[in-house]
């Protein structure tokens, strides 16, 4: 495929579908994921520090360097090996490094600040970028608790700064692509919503290996705590971070997020949802974590129920179904499926079962003079697959972010886009620590029972 042809490339027609059933036309979405948008990566160069090196950090690190017109030229962790893994990424063995992320804000020659931290870090490090004067990519979830993200989102305003939070598939061209065939309406007006995404593994249940190496004198532990209750250094807890409510967000903020996000994007909503209701509990991973390990919800989007299923103990795709009258969008992490429904019976009601013979004979012979098409004009059943770059890329998003950074132009997540996402995970754990359904209360800005 020559690099100058369109976004969408037609390959394929007539792959056959699940069961081998129903034909699909398969479409190509572009598979560079910048294609020729990085040509306009053009103007100042951005020099950029990154806060949080980690599992994270080190992919949005590695990621961020091969974008055109950028430049690492510092970065933060409250563990030393991470200011190795730093230089080892930019191949940079002088690139400043610290375990004091306000020394990069006071910098004057640092444009902007990526920062891959544990969620009860994030609103720190925005406000305090934010007040620094810098633009700020911050990881997903936006906040840590629902009252945190209003105060992200009122340090961004106030201080004119750009503001992108790092749920990555938004700038996908699945989700572009999820989102164009809504709003021609592929699906008709949407009326229900099923959100899922099962693991089975302990390295997805997030039981990490800690770094061998981590001490106290490595890493700066009473820092990394933050506002969590101060407890004695624990390797464990720096690691799995996440399986806990005083440091990370659960299943929800981790990956229910993501698929929020996706959602928000494709239907062209930006709100909290007006309720949820949660069911889960701790089923399979007993190592002490105080999160679900299975978490049910049920959502209230002004009236369109949103399912989601999000589980550690069973491994099952991770998939965004959007259902309407005229069919279903399906949506994964390398493809979109649009099924088509007509919504009509296409033969005699089966309820004339309970007729006479005479009367069902006289309805079946109506029926099909009202209704059958003419031999050579049935319709054809077809779904329509677009294969897509995985959304879970970082580079789309990124780019996203620079350019903004660049031209002052919004991002695709901004800070009140991030909250509203994070709101609802912020809900579906208080639902389940509480056991009730929780209400969005705008005038409070808070989460009521
Ligand atoms: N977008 C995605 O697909 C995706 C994937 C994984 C993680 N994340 C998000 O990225 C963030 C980081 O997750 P992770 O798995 O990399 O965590 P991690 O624990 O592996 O890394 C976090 C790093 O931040 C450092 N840190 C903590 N507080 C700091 C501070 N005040 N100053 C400087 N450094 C500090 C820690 O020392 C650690 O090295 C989380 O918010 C997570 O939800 C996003």
């Amino acid at each position: 495929m020559n690099s100058n042809s369109s976004r969408r490339q037609f390959l394929q027609v007539g792959s056959a579908a699940a069961g081998g059933l129903m034909a699909a036309k398969t479409i190509l979405l572009d598979p560079r994921p910048l294609g020729a948008a990085q040509k306009a990566a053009s103007g100042k160069k951005l020099r950029f520090a990154i806060i949080g090196i980690g599992m994270e950090g080190s992919g949005v690190l590695g990621t961020a360097i091969t974008l055109p017109n950028v430049e690492c030229v510092g970065a933060a962790d409250l563990y030393d090996g991470r200011h190795t893994l730093a230089r080892e990424i930019t191949g940079n063995q002088s690139l400043p490094v610290t375990r004091r992320y306000q020394e990069l804000l006071d910098r004057k020659d640092i444009d902007c600040i990526l920062a891959a931290v544990p969620d009860h870090w994030h609103k720190r490090v925005v406000v305090d970028s934010c007040n620094a004067g810098k633009d700020i990519y911050c990881e997903k979830p936006m906040s840590h608790t629902a009252s945190e993200g209003f105060e992200m989102v009122d340090a961004a305003k106030k201080n004119s700064r750009i503001v992108q939070i790092g749920a990555q598939r938004v700038s996908s061209a699945l989700c572009a692509k999820a989102r164009e065939l809504y709003h021609e309406g592929a699906i008709g007006e949407v009326e229900n919503v099923e959100l899922t995404l099962g693991r089975n593994d302990p390295t997805g249940a997030w039981e990490y290996p800690p770094p061998p190496d981590l001490s106290p004198q490595n890493l700066d532990w009473d820092t990394w705590l933050n506002d969590a209750p101060k407890i004695p250094f624990n390797p464990e807890r720096f690691a799995r971070w996440r399986c806990w409510k005083e440091y990370g967000t659960g299943v929800g903020g981790d990956l229910m997020v993501h698929l929020i996000s996706g959602m928000q994007v494709t239907l062209g909503w930006n709100e909290p949802p007006r309720s949820a209701s949660a069911l889960g509990g701790i089923f399979r991973w007993k190592d002490g974590r105080n999160m679900p390990d299975i978490h049910v919800v049920l959502f209230d989007y002004h009236g369109v129920p949103v399912y989601v299923r999000l589980g550690l103990g069973t491994e099952s795709p991770e998939s965004a179904r959007y259902m309407g009258p005229k069919g279903i969008l399906d949506t994964g992490e390398f493809d979109l499926r649009h099924s088509r429904q007509k919504g009509v019976d296409t033969s005699p009601s089966y309820y004339t079962s309970s007729y006479p013979q005479k009367m069902r004979d006289e309805y079946v012979k109506q029926w099909h003079e009202e209704h059958d098409v003419p031999p050579g004009q049935e319709p054809i059943g077809s779904d329509t697959v677009y294969r897509g770059n995985d959304w879970d890329d970082l580079r789309p998003h990124l780019f996203n972010f620079f350019q903004a950074v660049r031209t002052r132009k919004p991002v695709v997540e901004d800070a009140v886009f991030g909250n509203h996402a994070a709101v609802a995970c912020h809900m579906a754990n208080e639902s389940y620590f509480r056991k009730k359904t929780v209400y969005w209360d705008q005038a409070t800005r808070s989460i009521v029972t």
